[in-house]
Order: structure tokens, then sequence, then C-alpha cells
């Protein structure tokens, strides 16, 4: 049976700044995710705390939502087999010192906040984060 699943990534502030987009893209492509939805955008801090809502409780909340909304980022749904699963292992470990080799954070990662890639945790999470970004 297929098990084909979307997934909402974010290409981060600190990888579009360093223009890894393009690379970014050719990660996935290569571990054959179609992207089927992509646009490069700046939110407000305010649509980030939306966004990050589930965090809100933790310390770093604040600097989360500032981090994300200081400079231009990429959103894209990204479609294969078992896309939510497969693009975590993509992204690799949170803090990129502790990502396995092969993996973007590993590869680009610069530190907690500046991990260059955000991906949905959970197929039910990957439907919210796709509709807040694409609600057409
Ligand atoms: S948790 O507590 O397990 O849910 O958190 P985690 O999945 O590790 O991280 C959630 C997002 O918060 C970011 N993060 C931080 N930002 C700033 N400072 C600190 N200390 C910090 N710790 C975690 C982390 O990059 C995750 O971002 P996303 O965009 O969800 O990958």
């Amino acid at each position: 049976m297929s098990n084909i699943e979307q997934t909402l990534s974010i290409i981060k502030p600190d990888a579009v700044e360093r223009n890894l987009e393009n690379e970014i893209k050719e990660m996935f492509k290569d571990k054959g995710f179609n992207i089927l939805k992509n646009k490069k955008i700046q939110i407000t801090k305010s649509e980030a705390e939306q966004f990050y809502k589930v965090h809100e409780t933790k310390p770093f909340y604040s600097d989360l939502c500032a981090y994300l909304s200081s400079g231009p980022i990429v959103v894209m749904v990204l479609e294969k087999e078992g896309a939510v699963l497969g693009n975590r292992d993509l992204m690799g470990a949170t803090k990129p010192e502790e990502a396995a080799e092969g993996t973007i954070r590993k590869k680009y990662g610069i530190s907690i906040d500046k991990n260059s890639v955000h991906g949905s945790d959970s197929v039910e999470n990957a439907k919210i984060e796709i509709n807040f970004f694409f609600k057409d």
C-alpha cells in the first residue's frame, strides 16, 4: 500500500542568507522528494509566534520567533512516500553538531537556532503547517 505523504519544509534565514536555497532543494530532490509548492517570504514576529505556538512555554520561544522572522525564508510542501519521517531524517538532529553525516544540518547548520531547516514532526502537524503557509 502506498504511503504518500506531504510535509512542510522551511529553509530558515541563516541558509537563505548564505544562498543555500538551491543546494538544499537539490538534497531534497536527490532523496526523491517532489517540491509541490514553494515560495520565498518574510513573516512577522507575530506570525512566527502563531506558527511556533506549540513551543510557547519554552524558554527559547521568543528568540526562536524573532529568528524565524529576521529575514527571508523559503517554505515548501514536499511529497513522497513517508515524507514526514524522511524529511526529519534528511534534516538531521536539531543541534547541528549532533547531526549525522549526509544530513542538511550537519552540512549547513550553524547552531541550535541557526540550524538551516525546519520540518513538520508528524502527519497531523504537517497538515496544520501546510495550511498555515498555503491556505489556498
Ligand atoms: S523540543 O523541546 O524537543 O520540542 O524542541 P526541539 O524540537 O529540539 O526544537 C524546537 C525548535 O526550537 C528550536 N530550538 C531553539 N531555538 C533557540 N534556542 C534554543 N536553545 C533552542 N532549542 C531548540 C529548534 O531549532 C527547533 O526549531 P524548528 O524550526 O522546529 O526545527
